[in-house]
C-alpha cells in the first residue's frame, strides 16, 4: 500500500490543477521578490510587480532567470531563506567556472521526495519492489533524488551510486532489483560488464530502468530494453529546478514526459525572439517553481529543447517530448546544426555497430570538421565495418546534411560513461 503522505495527483482535475498553479505562482513571484534581492531587482527594472500576476498568462511579463545569474550570486546569494532553514544543498559541476549551488528546506525535501516518489510509480514501481540506483551520490542531485524519493514509495534502495561496475552487475545478481534508476550511458557500460562476467543481462531481474540526466533517443530505448528484456522509460530533472522527477514517461504510454506541473510550470519560448510558443511548438524549455522555499525559481531558461503536449496517461498534466538536445550541445558544422542525439539514432540503425561513440571535432585546413569515432560489435567483420562506416557518412549526409568522417574502431576501445556521457570531444586548436 502506498502511504497516505505520498501525493501521486492522480485525481487532480484540469481546472483545480490551473486554479492550484496560479495560486501558488502568486505566492512564488511574492516570496522571491521580498527575500531575494536579485529578484527584486530584475523585477524592478522590468517595471514589473508580483501584483501584476492576475493569470497563469501574466507570467510572461516577468524576466528570465539563468544559469550566469545563480553563478553571479555563488554560493547561496539567490537563497529566499535564512541558512538555519536550509537543510542541505546540490551544486552541478559545470563544464567551466564556478558551480551553480541549489538549496532546499525540509518541506523542499520533502515535495522533491514526493515528485521522484510519483515518477517511480508512473515508471511502475510499487511499494516492496528494490530499487537500484547507480546515479551518482554527492552534489550531483541524481543519486540522493532517486534515493529519497524510491523511500518514500516504500521501496527497499540499493545505493550504489556510480562506478565499481563489476560490483554493480554482482549487486543486481544478488539482491535481484526489480528497477533500477541510470543514465542511459553507464546502462550501456553495465551492459558491457554482464557480458564480460559471463551473466545474461535478459534473465536478471530488472522489470523497468528509469533513465535520464542526459538526452537519449528512441533507437536507444530499444537497445536497452531488448538487451535487457526492460521497460526502459524517461526521467528529467535539473538541479537548479530541483533535481530528478520534474517530469516523467509513464510506462504504460512511453510518450514523452508528464510534467509534475503542480510544482513545476513550464513554457517553452523561441530561442532568439524570446516569445513564449504556443502548445506544440519546439523550442527552449522554462521552468518557474511554483512549492520552492529556499530557491525559488522564475522562468529558469534550462537550454534543453523541446515542445509542450497534452495529457495522455496522465491527463491534467501535459507533456514534453523527450529531450533531443540542449543548445549548450550542438554542433555548427560549416552552417548546419548537429545534435549528437542525431547521430545516435543514425549509428544505432546501423548493423555492425555497437551503441558507444563519441564525435570528435578538430580542424582540417581553415574549416571545421566532425569525426564519427564507433565502435564496431565484437562480431562484425572488416568487410561489415567498412560497410557500416559507409552507411553511417551517407545517413548523416542525408538525414542531417552534412559530410563527417567515420572511424569503426575496436569493441572496448572508446571511454565509458560511469554518469553522465561526455559526447563531443574538442580536438580543435
Ligand atoms: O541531471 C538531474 C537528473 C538526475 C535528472 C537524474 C534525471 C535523472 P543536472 O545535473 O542539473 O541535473 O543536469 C540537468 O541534464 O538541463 C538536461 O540538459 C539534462 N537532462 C536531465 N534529464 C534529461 C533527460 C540532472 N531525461 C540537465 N533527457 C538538463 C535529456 C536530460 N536530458
Amino acid at each position: 500500500m502506498i502511504a497516505e503522505t505520498v501525493d501521486l495527483a492522480e485525481n487532480l482535475s484540469a481546472d483545480e490543477l490551473a486554479a492550484l498553479q496560479l495560486e501558488r505562482l502568486q505566492w512564488t513571484l511574492r516570496h522571491a521578490y521580498t527575500n531575494v534581492p536579485v529578484y527584486r531587482k530584475k523585477f524592478d527594472e522590468a517595471g514589473v510587480h508580483p501584483d501584476d500576476c492576475r493569470e497563469l498568462s501574466d507570467l510572461a511579463k516577468f524576466p528570465f532567470t539563468t544559469k550566469a545569474d545563480l553563478r553571479d550570486s555563488y554560493p547561496f546569494g539567490m537563497f529566499a531563506v535564512p541558512q538555519d532553514q536550509v537543510r542541505r544543498v546540490h551544486a552541478s559541476s559545470g563544464t567551466t567556472g564556478k558551480p551553480t549551488v541549489v538549496g532546499y528546506t525540509e518541506d523542499d525535501l520533502d515535495v522533491w521526495a514526493n515528485v521522484v516518489a510519483r515518477s517511480i510509480h508512473a515508471a511502475g514501481g510499487r511499494p516492496g519492489h528494490k530499487v537500484h540506483v547507480a546515479y551518482g551520490y554527492g552534489l550531483f542531485t541524481g543519486g540522493l533524488g532517486a534515493h529519497y524519493g524510491a523511500e518514500k514509495l516504500g521501496c527497499t534502495v540499493i545505493p550504489a551510486s556510480g562506478g565499481m561496475t563489476a560490483r554493480q552487475v554482482q549487486l543486481i545478481t544478488d539482491f535481484k532489483p526489480e528497477i533500477i534508476m541510470i543514465t542511459p550511458s553507464y546502462m550501456l557500460t553495465l551492459l558491457d560488464e554482464f557480458e564480460r562476467q559471463g551473466v545474461d543481462p535478459r534473465a536478471s531481474s530488472l522489470k523497468v530502468g528509469i533513465f535520464g540526466a542526459e538526452p537519449w533517443t528512441e533507437q536507444m530505448r530499444t537497445e536497452i530494453e531488448d538487451r535487457f528484456a526492460i521497460d526502459a522509460v524517461d526521467i528529467y530533472g535539473l538541479s537548479e529546478v530541483m533535481g530528478p522527477g520534474v517530469a516523467q514517461e509513464c510506462v504504460e504510454t512511453k510518450d514523452g514526459l508528464h510534467i509534475w506541473e503542480d510544482h513545476f510550470y513550464p513554457e517553452v519560448i523561441d530561442p532568439f525572439t524570446e516569445e513564449v510558443q504556443p502548445a506544440g511548438s519546439s523550442g527552449e524549455l522554462l521552468f518557474t517553481s511554483l512549492t520552492k522555499q529556499a530557491l525559488p525559481i522564475i522562468r529558469y531558461r534550462t537550454r534543453d529543447l523541446t515542445r509542450l503536449l497534452p495529457g495522455t496517461a496522465r491527463p491534467a498534466f501535459r507533456r514534453m517530448e523527450k529531450v533531443t538536445g540542449r543548445s549548450d550541445d550542438l554542433i555548427i558544422l560549416r552552417g548546419v546544426n548537429v545534435f549528437p542525439t542525431q547521430i545516435e539514432e543514425i549509428v544505432l540503425r546501423t548493423p555492425s555497430l555497437s551503441p558507444h561513440f563519441q564525435l570528435v571535432r578538430s580542424t582540417r585546413g581553415r574549416l571545421d570538421h566532425l569525426t564519427v569515432r564507433v565502435e564496431a560489435r565484437p562480431d562484425a567483420t572488416a568487410d561489415a565495418r567498412a560497410t557500416a562506416a559507409s552507411a553511417v557518412a551517407a545517413g548523416v549526409k542525408d538525414g542531417v546534411g552534412v559530410s563527417v568522417s567515420v572511424e569503426v574502431v575496436d569493441p572496448d576501445t572508446l571511454e565509458r560513461s560511469v554518469g553522465k556521457m561526455r559526447r563531443v570531444v574538442d580536438e580543435r586548436a
